[in-house]
C-alpha cells in the first residue's frame, strides 16, 4: 500500500454477510479513509417508513419522508435518525426483512445515491454496498467484489446478532440473506452485480485478517 494520489475511492460490494463491512472498518483505519457504510442508509430509510407505517408503494408518502428525514452518522459511525440513535433499530429482524423493497425504489436510490456522492467527493472513503463500483463511483480507484457461500454467510451473521443483542435465528437469517441477495440482484435500478473491472474475493475460507491483506496488498501507486 504505497498511494500518493491525494484523493482516492475504495469500492467494496457484494451480496449481505459477506464480510463488506467489518473488512471495510479496518482498512478505513489502517489507511486513514472515512467509511460509509451505504447499507446503513438503506435500513435507516426503511426504518423511518416503518415507524411512519409508509408502504414501499406508497409514491407520494415515499417522496415525503425522503425530504423530511434526516440521516447522519455519529463520531462512532452509528445512525441517527432525525438526531435518534438508531443503530441497534436498524439492524433488527423487521428492518433486515423489508430493507430489500425499499432499496429497489428509484427515487430512494437517486436520493442516497447522491448523498454517497457528496460525501466522497469531498474525502478519500471506503465504500461498501451493492452497487458503489458499478453506479455510485464507476471510477472508483479500487473496486472488490466478495462473495462467500450461503452457511458461512448465516453463521457469521448470526455471530454478530448475538453480540449485538439482536434476537434472529440462523434459519430465519439464513432465509433473510438469500431473500435480499434475491430482490437486490433483480431490481431494475442498480442491482447488484459484480463491476467488469472489479476483483472478486470469495472469502469462504478466509479470516478477517485474511481478507483485509488481500485487499490492502491491491490498494498500491496510483500516479
Ligand atoms: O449491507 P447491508 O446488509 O446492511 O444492506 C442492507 C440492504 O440495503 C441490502 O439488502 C440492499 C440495500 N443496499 C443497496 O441496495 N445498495 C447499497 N449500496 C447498499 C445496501
Amino acid at each position: 500500500m504505497n498511494f500518493k494520489k491525494s484523493h482516492i475511492i475504495i469500492a467494496i460490494d457484494g451480496p449481505s454477510g459477506t464480510g463488506k463491512s467489518t473488512t471495510a472498518k479496518i482498512i478505513a483505519k489502517d489507511l486513514n479513509l472515512t467509511y460509509l457504510d451505504t447499507g446503513a442508509m438503506y435500513r435507516a430509510i426503511t426504518f423511518a417508513a416503518l415507524e411512519e407505517g409508509i408502504t414501499p408503494d406508497d409514491k407520494i408518502g415515499m417522496d415525503q419522508l425522503l425530504k423530511s428525514t434526516r440521516i447522519r452518522f455519529d463520531e462512532k459511525n452509528q445512525i441517527l435518525i432525525n438526531g435518534i440513535l438508531r443503530e441497534k433499530e436498524i439492524r433488527g429482524k423487521e428492518v433486515s426483512q423489508m430493507v430489500s423493497p425499499y432499496s429497489a425504489i428509484p427515487e430512494v436510490r437517486s436520493v442516497l445515491t447522491e448523498w454517497q456522492r457528496e460525501i466522497g467527493n469531498e474525502q478519500s472513503c471506503i465504500l461498501d454496498g451493492r452497487d458503489i463500483g458499478t453506479v455510485v463511483f464507476p471510477n472508483a480507484d479500487f473496486k472488490f467484489f466478495l462473495i462467500t457461500d450461503l452457511k458461512v454467510r448465516a453463521q457469521r451473521r448470526f455471530l454478530e446478532c448475538q453480540e449485538k443483542g439482536i434476537e434472529m435465528s440462523l434459519e430465519d437469517i439464513e432465509k433473510n440473506l438469500t431473500e435480499r441477495d434475491r430482490i437486490d440482484s433483480s431490481r431494475a435500478t442498480a442491482p447488484l452485480r459484480k463491476a467488469d473491472d472489479a476483483v472478486e474475493i470469495d472469502t469462504t475460507q478466509l479470516s478477517i485478517q485474511e481478507q483485509v491483506k488481500k485487499i490492502e496488498d491491491r490498494v498500491s501507486v496510483v500516479a
